[in-house]
């Protein structure tokens, strides 16, 4: 990814976080000072499910957005990253499990993780399950993401292959709403 695409990836997520933000201190001040303190706060509400416009991503690059205090990796994949995905065996992973929220327990074929059928879309949270660091993306020797923290490497799919994680890092609930909106949550 070039310096120019990280950059606009970044304007972008502040964005969406401001947004929603700015929402809900608003609803959450003015209408429910005392009363509904037990009930799940406002603010929590406003983010518990997110749209996302993907509109402007191409293949080969990332967004990240912070939803429900965690980042999100959302990728367009190149037809190379796909295909190296699909082209894995899946008894060679240290996790044959998908870790697809949308799906329960299924295997970690590719399919089972991919947003899409054409697998171009992938959504993943952010988050490296050894002890939660953040990974980099375009690194690692699988060409997938790499976590500095303690040298885990994950593949083009998310899922582990190398280092100490014990799992695939996690798809969460996530769909296509229209042509150019995922919605997490
Ligand atoms: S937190 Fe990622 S390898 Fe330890």
């Amino acid at each position: 990814m070039s310096n120019a695409d990280d950059t606009a990836g970044t304007r972008r997520d502040f964005l969406y976080y401001a947004t929603a933000g700015t929402g809900a201190v608003a609803v959450g001040a003015a209408a429910w000072p005392l009363v509904n303190q037990m009930n799940p706060s406002a603010d929590v509400l406003a983010l518990s499910s997110i749209r996302v416009d993907v509109g402007g991503l191409e293949p080969g690059s990332q967004l990240t957005v912070k939803w429900l205090g965690k980042p999100v990796f959302i990728r367009r994949r190149t037809e190379e990253e796909i295909e190296a995905a699909r082209s894995v065996d899946i008894s060679e992973l240290p996790d044959p499990i998908a870790q697809n929220e949308n799906l329960g327990e299924v295997d970690a074929s590719d399919a089972n993780r991919a947003l899409d059928e054409t697998g171009e879309w992938l959504v993943m949270m952010g988050v490296c399950t050894h002890l939660g660091c953040v990974p980099l993306g375009d690194a690692g020797d699988f060409g997938g993401w790499f976590c500095p923290c303690h040298g885990s490497h994950y593949d083009t799919s998310g899922r582990i292959r190398k280092g100490p994680a014990p799992t695939n890092l996690p798809v969460p609930v996530a769909e296509f709403v229209d042509e150019t909106t995922i919605k997490l949550g």
